[in-house]
């Protein structure tokens, strides 16, 4: 059977004009500037304004990477979007988005792998172009997580916030280097309690008691959080590298979920990369979960740091416990 190979064509990004700062929240609840700089580098994240909704993020962050894949909406076979904060529970976000933009009856479906998704998206996108069923995916990863934050809970309410990223991936021509090596996925259910949000499902639908108990917000033991997303990552990391017969110096960036500096940074140590090679973006923006490393890496694209030819590994990990890597040659 022939082997296609996948090429990333075009990204885009897109981040609300709304700003919460470290100061912001001083005022809010007990912190300080000082102290969320020192224990997790973020300084800003952004919020959408009410009644804007992730397939809004998502539908300029999508129109942005089909102009630079030089692509049309109607050329798409398939839309994914990585995502916990789905418009609604049902229809999928990948289905109204497919409208927004003007696509054809396409398929086009949600994934819910939380800060994982991205990754896990990429995946499945190129699985489908390596088979040859299709030859463009766009692949998303939008998140409005501040609705689902208790501005009440310093733990939890200084992390998260609002952002889209996206990818156009499609059948790489035989004069396009371009591909994606490999990728490794992993998921942990027997820790899936560390990180949760409890209500709005079929276990704990909404009612009175959900409000009353603040189960419609994000409930996480960060510090457990802490420990599992460095050894998961780098765990990745070493797959990508081993499965590959790669050495860390054939790595021009890495690209690790966006979720705490200190996390960014033991990874960084553990892969042996100094941090000039690490795209962080988290300062900006803090923890857009399935966003963040579409986000980064369009980023890290657009201002010329990665070039074509480069190899560039993405890990992440996330709720469930899902983690991963991603290894590809932009
Ligand atoms: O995408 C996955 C989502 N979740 C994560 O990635 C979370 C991963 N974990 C983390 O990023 C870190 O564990 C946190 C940033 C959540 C917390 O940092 P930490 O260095 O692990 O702090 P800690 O939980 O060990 O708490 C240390 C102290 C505590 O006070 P005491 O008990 O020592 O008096 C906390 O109550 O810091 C206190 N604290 C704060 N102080 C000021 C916790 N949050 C804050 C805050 N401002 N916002």
């Amino acid at each position: 059977m022939t082997q296609y190979r996948s090429r990333i064509a075009g990204t885009g990004s897109f981040l609300p004009e709304k700003r919460l700062s470290n100061h912001d929240l001083e005022k809010m609840v007990e912190t300080s500037d000082a102290w969320i700089v020192e224990r997790t580098g973020i300084r800003y994240r952004h919020l959408a304004e009410d009644g804007v909704n992730t397939s809004d993020l998502a539908l300029q962050a999508a129109r942005k990477a089909l102009d630079e894949a030089k692509l049309a909406p109607t050329d798409l076979d398939m839309i994914l979007v990585a995502t916990v904060s789905p418009d609604m529970p049902m229809p999928n976000t990948a289905c109204i988005l497919q409208h927004k933009l003007g696509a054809r009856d396409c398929m086009a479906v949600d994934i819910s792998a939380a800060c994982t998704g991205f990754v896990y998206g990429l995946t499945i996108a190129d699985q489908f172009i390596r088979t040859g069923m299709y030859k463009n995916i766009l692949v998303v990863g939008a998140e409005i997580l501040h609705r689902y934050v208790n501005y009440k809970e310093r733990e939890t309410c200084i992390l998260f916030g609002d952002a889209a990223g996206a990818a156009v991936l499609t059948r790489a021509k035989d004069n396009e280097d371009s591909k994606i090596w490999s990728s490794h996925l992993h998921a942990d259910g027997t820790i899936s309690d560390l990180f949760v949000l409890q209500a709005g499902g079929s276990a704990i639908p909404f009612s009175q008691r959900v409000l009353d108990e603040n189960l419609q917000y994000v409930k996480m033991k960060g510090r457990e959080i802490f420990k599992h997303a460095v050894r998961t990552m780098s765990n990745a990391c070493d797959e990508a590298l081993a499965h590959n017969d790669l050495k860390a110096e054939d790595v021009n960036w890495i690209i690790p979920h966006q979720a705490n500096l200190r996390i960014i940074e033991a990874v960084a140590k553990h892969f042996g990369a100094p941090m000039e090679k690490v795209v962080v973006e988290i300062a900006e923006m803090g923890n857009t979960s399935a966003a963040t490393i579409i986000v980064a890496l369009d980023k890290a694209i657009r201002d010329g740091r990665i070039q074509r030819g480069h190899n560039v590994l993405l890990t992440a990990f996330g709720a469930g416990i899902t983690s991963g890597s991603l290894l590809l040659r932009y």
